[in-house]
């Protein structure tokens, strides 16, 4: 797989890195939308404007842009030989917790579609800090190699 992949290095770091910016920028803007949506009232064209733009949000940027990070992700830790390195291992933990995240905002964001939002403003500002922390983390990780 190494000698195959690794030709296609640099191409496949750069599509790694379109999908990373696509699925951040997604993570960054749902919950802050969820922030605004649990202040307005359910029935109300507000309302229903807002549970038009989360769901385009998921559909179309935020989750194809997650199974190219993990599709180029995976491509390039073969290109890259990188398996056995200890900051992979690393950074795959955060990435698996980003994942779940993402499950989390999804269902979310389907409370909000069945007016069954449980959680307040302060909790969807707290979760907005997520995904900012684990993305800093996975950057520091595969950038500096710290191990
Ligand atoms: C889904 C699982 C993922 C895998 C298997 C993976 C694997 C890799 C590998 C092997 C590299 C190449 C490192 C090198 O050769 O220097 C890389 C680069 C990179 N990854 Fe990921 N990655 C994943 C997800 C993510 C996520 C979620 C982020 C950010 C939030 C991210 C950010 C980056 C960045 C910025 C680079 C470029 C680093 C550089 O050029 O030095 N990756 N990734």
């Amino acid at each position: 797989m190494t000698e195959m992949l690794a030709p296609l290095y640099l191409w496949l770091k750069a599509l790694h890195i379109i999908a990373v910016i696509a699925w951040m920028a997604g993570m960054l803007y749902l919950p802050r939308l969820f922030v605004y949506h649990c202040e307005v009232e359910p029935g109300t064209g507000e309302y229903d404007r807002f549970v038009l733009m989360e769901k385009r949000l998921m559909r179309i940027i935020v989750n194809p842009s997650m199974i190219a990070v993990w599709i180029f992700g995976i491509l390039l830790a073969f290109a890259a030989d990188a398996w056995g390195q200890p900051w992979l291992h690393a950074k795959l933990l955060f990435v698996v917790a980003l994942s779940a995240l993402h499950g989390m905002f999804s269902r979310w964001r389907r409370d909000f579609e069945r007016s069954q939002n449980t959680h307040s403003r302060r909790f969807y500002r707290t979760v907005n800090e997520v995904p900012a922390v684990l993305m800093v983390l996975i950057v520091f990780l595969v950038v500096l190699k710290p191990f």
